[in-house]
């Protein structure tokens, strides 16, 4: 067995017997996780009237040790009775994030639980910070997330006021996901019965296999969907740091100056227009998330160049954070009858490669992703370029396989490649390739991947 260090992952689907929804939440833990810095979390769902264990995961116990620990807790429920002391219930029921640093010289909660766990594990629980999972729009309650011991150098500390802030975002975007994934399931739970409606009567026909290969590739695209979202939870809370800060200095800034009665009018209307700039922003890139998420209804007409413009926009913090500059050659002009995400889907699968190989190449360059949009006679081109060293020739020809990678074993699962081939050619009817490349840019020699996807314009 491995160790629990960080590049592991727990979200092993084979040795947990977990499922898509679970692995779903187990990277959302993970990326909650890493923003507020905490070493061990557990995820609660609603059921009926009670709170269900769903996931767990720590730093510091071996994957063995969590393996065993998560088969004991696994049928765990929690009444939701006002009259019952667990710090879930209470947070949920009140609709509060709750801080308790210092567990051991707390009375308001018993922590029972902890306290056991920690005499059976030598562990010690210092900090705890507990937020519901309340849907920000529908105000539906769907859970609980539960973060332990923050650390700072190795050390435990306080869980603070800033933490709260972060967490009470972090908890609305995993109420969006869940809601989403939830709405996705039964979308594809449809899907499946209609296609075994289907399959029925192509049975008959003979054309019993192509109803199932159809099947399969849904549930093939739901999963890579899945696990995406995961991801995205942290995209987000780090795009939203920033524009949440900016609010808060202008705030502080307008309210201090009307305090010591020396406010300009002019100057107080552009603090205020800024805000509201601001948070326009902020609702837009959960606007992007949300139609992301969304399984497309139906076929729609829409601009190519923009929707190349929101692929990126969704990842656009962590290639910020990565140091990738995106570079944009694109015919404005162009649309498509189609099926948008779709194509948002496969873009993304390539930029989040490019973005992997140069986090493996790690060579000291300017990291470039060229992003080309152009039609010629009736047929439109999508090229991305990167100059992240390139793909290994032997490799090339294996690329779009299902299941393919050269990642290491929890880095990757082979599924991104093969899912955007399976949407350029049935959504779009058309073809990608990959081939390396050699160019120059700005006077440097350059060496990377090229995809390129081709269909016919309509
Ligand atoms: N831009 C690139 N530069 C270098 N290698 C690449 C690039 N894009 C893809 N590859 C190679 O192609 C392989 C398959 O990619 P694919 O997206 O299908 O799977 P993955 O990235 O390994 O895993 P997943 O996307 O499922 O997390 C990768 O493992 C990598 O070796
Ligand atoms: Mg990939």
């Amino acid at each position: 067995m491995k160790k629990n260090g960080k590049n592991c992952n727990i979200y092993d689907l084979k040795l947990f017997k977990i499922n898509g929804f679970d692995v779903l939440l187990h990277k959302i833990l993970k990326q909650t996780r890493e923003v507020l810095n905490a070493e061990a979390g557990s995820i609660y769902t609603i059921n009926g009237d009670s709170l269900d264990f769903k996931v767990f995961q720590n730093d510091f116990m071996n994957y063995e040790q969590i393996y065993l620990q998560y088969l004991d807790l696994k049928g765990l429920k929690l009444p939701l009775d006002k009259n019952n002391k667990y710090i879930a219930v209470d947070s949920l029921l009140k609709e509060k994030i709750i801080v308790v640093n210092d567990i051991y010289n707390t009375n308001k909660y018993e922590f029972l639980g902890v306290k056991e766990y920690d005499k059976n594990n030598n562990y010690e629980t210092y900090s705890l910070i507990t937020a519901p999972i309340i849907h920000p729009i529908d105000n539906s309650k769907l859970g609980v997330i539960q973060l332990i011991n923050k650390l700072r150098s190795g050390k435990k500390v306080d869980f603070k006021e800033k933490d709260k802030d972060t967490l009470s975002i972090v908890s609305s975007l995993i109420a969006l996901t869940i809601s989403q994934a939830e709405n996705d399931s039964l979308k594809l739970k449809e899907l499946n019965d209609e296609l075994k409606v289907a399959n029925e009567k192509l049975t008959k026909k003979v054309e019993h296999e192509i109803g199932e290969n159809e099947k399969k590739s849904a549930i093939i695209y739901h999963q890579s969907k899945l696990a995406s979202m995961g991801e995205m939870i942290g995209n987000i809370a780090h795009q939203w740091r920033q524009p949440l800060s900016a609010i808060s200095t202008l705030a502080s800034g307008l309210s201090y100056n009307i305090e010591l009665d020396n406010y300009n009018k002019n100057e107080t209307i552009d603090g205020l227009n800024k805000i509201v700039d601001t948070t326009k922003y902020l609702s837009e890139t959960i606007d992007d998330f949300r139609d992301f998420y969304r399984i497309d209804k139906s076929a729609k007409e829409f601009n190519i160049a923009s929707n190349i413009h929101q692929s990126v926009s969704i990842t656009n913090a962590s290639l910020y954070e990565n140091k990738i500059e995106v570079k944009y050659y694109l015919d404005k002009s162009l649309t498509y009858y189609g099926f948008e995400n779709e194509l948002k889907q496969a873009l993304l699968n390539i930029l989040q490669n490019s973005k992997d190989a140069f986090y493996i190449n790690n060579e000291d360059i300017k990291k470039i992703i060229f992003i080309y949009l152009e039609k010629i006679n009736n047929t439109i081109y999508i090229k991305i370029k990167d100059n992240a060293g390139g793909i290994e020739e032997k490799y090339l020809k294996k690329i779009f396989r299902k299941n393919f990678t050269t990642k290491d074993e929890h880095k990757g699962t082979g599924i991104g490649l093969y899912m955007t081939k399976v949407i350029v050619e049935k959504s779009f009817s058309g073809n990608i390739k990959a081939e390396n490349c050699q160019f120059e840019y700005e006077n440097k020699q350059c060496k990377g991947a090229l995809f390129t996807i081709e269909f016919q314009a309509k």
